[in-house]
């Protein structure tokens, strides 16, 4: 049985991912904390009839809701408001996401960090530096999440091939025919996302939609920050897509089978020996490909999708390689040069 902890629990995000957590039966005690707000959250949660014990920690008590935990989720920090990028919450968030690196690596330097509050380009790489720094990384441990990102090419892909969706929590819906088609490498911002399609025939069945499905996975994020009007970014469909992969997590730590789900993590911790993850690493030290997890933490990358990859595909990665680097080179400076 597993302590998780969700820093971040009373926002947008926080909320609907704990309750899809206190519904999760591998999780024994689930600890909400938050800057406010957390103890309500957490009575409300307690309500529910599983069997996750359901605690919430105020400002000055990270310790107490760290202690023990095995799994951290981090969707703590600023969201976008209209107009704005995700580098322009680097500023904020980037401090939040340090300062929370630093109780982690105190009360439970060998949890899997899972980290969503953006620009997730930058903050893994902050987390990474952060845990260095204490003495306490393990690239295995650290994993951003880009999950909506796959969830939203499932999606779109499905909408554009007028397909059935049958995605979603894995163990309800079993494995879907999207899952197998589509996977989403790279980073988690505009240009940096590259939706790869795994079917041979689906890029001749998209045909002169390709370029739009392309489009609509690296810019989902903006359509609901526009339709939100102010209020915010991604948060139910996040929460989902955190869950997914948090559950993946749990499984493994359980011994069970998982999915091949992308994270976002460090490369050179993560070999494989492939001639093309080398000549990555030659370009950047973070990138998102889909991981073998064992034990909850992520054990190797899986870069033959980059063998695969189409002449299009080939063209998106060395784009978002140039972006990237500049933002893992921020987040990595922030803790490195002391920013
Ligand atoms: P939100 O404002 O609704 O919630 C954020 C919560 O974090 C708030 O409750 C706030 O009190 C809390 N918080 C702030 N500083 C904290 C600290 N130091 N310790 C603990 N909690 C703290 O925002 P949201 O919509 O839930 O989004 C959270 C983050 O997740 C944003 O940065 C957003 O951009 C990011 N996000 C990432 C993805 C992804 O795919 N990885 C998707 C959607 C949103
Ligand atoms: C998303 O992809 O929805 C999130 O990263 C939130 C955002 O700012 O777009």
């Amino acid at each position: 049985m597993v302590k998780v902890a969700v820093v971040g629990a009373s926002g947008g995000i926080g909320q609907p991912l704990s309750l899809l957590l206190k519904l999760n039966p591998y999780v024994s005690e689930l600890a909400l904390y938050d800057v406010r707000l957390a103890k309500g959250v957490a009575q409300d949660l307690s309500h529910i009839s599983t069997n996750a014990e359901c605690r919430g920690y105020d400002k000055e008590e990270i310790g107490q809701a760290l202690k023990g935990a095995q799994v951290v989720l981090i969707p703590a920090g600023v969201p976008r408001k209209p107009g704005m990028t995700r580098d322009d919450l680097f500023k904020i968030n980037a401090g939040i996401v340090r300062g929370i690196c630093s109780s982690i690596a105190q009360y439970c330097p060998s949890a899997r960090v899972l980290v969503i509050s953006n620009p997730v380009n930058s903050t893994v790489p902050i987390a990474a530096e952060t845990l260095k720094a204490a003495g306490c990384f393990s690239a295995g441990n650290v994993m951003g999440v880009t999950t909506l990102d796959v969830v939203r090419a499932e999606t779109f892909l499905a909408d554009y091939l007028n397909a059935s969706k049958r995605g979603g929590l894995t163990r309800q819906f079993d494995k879907t025919r999207m899952q197998k088609d589509v996977t989403v490498i790279g980073g988690h911002s505009g240009t940096t996302i590259v939706p790869v399609l795994l079917g041979s025939s689906l890029n001749a069945a998209l045909g002169a939609e390709y370029g739009k499905f392309v489009h609509r996975v690296q810019f989902g994020g903006d359509e609901v920050v526009k339709a939100k009007e102010g209020a915010g970014s991604a948060t139910l469909s996040m929460a989902l897509a955190g869950y997914r992969f948090a559950e993946q997590v749990l499984r493994s730590i359980h011994r069970e089978s998982t999915d091949p789900l992308p994270a976002f993590v460090y490369l050179p911790g993560l070999e494989n020996g492939s001639a093309a993850q080398k000549k990555l690493k030659d370009t950047v030290d973070y990138f998102a490909l889909p991981i073998t997890l064992v034990d909850g933490r992520a054990a190797k990358v899986d870069s033959t999708v980059l063998d695969r990859l189409s002449a299009q595909e080939h063209q998106l990665v060395e784009r978002a390689v140039l972006e990237l680097s500049t933002s893992i080179q921020k987040g990595t400076g922030f803790v490195v040069g002391g920013s």
